[in-house]
């Protein structure tokens, strides 16, 4: 299966946000990764749902939005109202994330668990075999435009392992610093979706950098750099 590019827009240009969100449709996208940050969960504040519906009048591209926030279950509706395709969520900030998952999965939305650098696999053991995606954070959350973590590359891997443990097929959505120098090892390790920030808003023509991420991603395995 060819993995999918998610472009972020937390490093697009407020200001033409519709015009970054076409770009990257043009160049060929597969979903747009939308970050919402409470200043709380994470030491930044970004777009709340005014945001997403306004993005959601622009593209037809599948919205995947991301919950860094300290009380999630407080805006499930309001992100599925704003149409949100996909909303993912913190195990870190859930005491009760079965709960959860379960409700957004109500809202009819693809429910995602996403796990911080430093929370382990096992946190979903019980649960991986329910979700829609895992979000494996590769930065620690709350900015564009960081370096990957490169333990992010095994982590991807157990992630697999633990779905396959399971049998279940979910997406393995990785998320922070993904760029041209490691896009190849982060699909090889088992990737399904790939989110990209500054590589593609921060590279001075959007369009261009998202077909030639896509590009890679659509390459044979054979000519992925190791
Ligand atoms: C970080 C966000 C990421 C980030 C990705 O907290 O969750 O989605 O915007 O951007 P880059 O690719 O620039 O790291
Ligand atoms: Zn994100």
């Amino acid at each position: 299966m060819i993995a999918r590019l998610a472009p972020s827009i937390l490093s697009a240009d407020f200001a033409r946000l519709g015009e970054a969100v076409q770009a990257v449709e043009r160049g060929g996208a597969d979903l747009l990764h939308l970050d919402v940050m409470d200043g709380h969960f994470v030491p930044n504040l970004t777009i709340g749902p005014a945001v997403v519906q306004a993005v959601r009048r622009v593209t037809q591209l599948p919205l995947d939005v991301h919950l860094m926030v300290a009380e999630p279950d407080r805006f499930l509706d309001a992100f599925a109202g704003a149409g949100a395709t996909t909303i993912a969520v913190h195990v870190e900030a859930l005491p009760h994330l079965h709960r959860t998952v379960t409700a957004i999965r109500r809202l009819g939305c693809r429910a995602a668990v996403a796990l911080n650098p430093s929370t382990p696999v096992e946190a979903l053991a019980e649960l991986a075999g329910e979700v829609d995606a895992v979000l494996v954070m590769s930065v620690n959350p709350g900015f564009g435009g960081q370096t990957f973590i490169p333990s992010s590359e095994s982590k991807i891997k157990r992630v697999g392992d633990l779905l396959d443990r399971v049998g279940h097929r979910a997406d393995i959505e990785v998320d922070g610093g993904v760029d041209g120098t490691n896009i190849d090892r982060v699909i090889a390790a088992g990737a399904t979706i790939v989110v990209a920030g500054a590589a593609i808003f921060a590279s001075g023509d959007p369009e261009a950098a998202t077909r030639a991420l896509v590009a890679r991603l659509h390459a044979p395995a054979a000519s992925r750099e190791p």
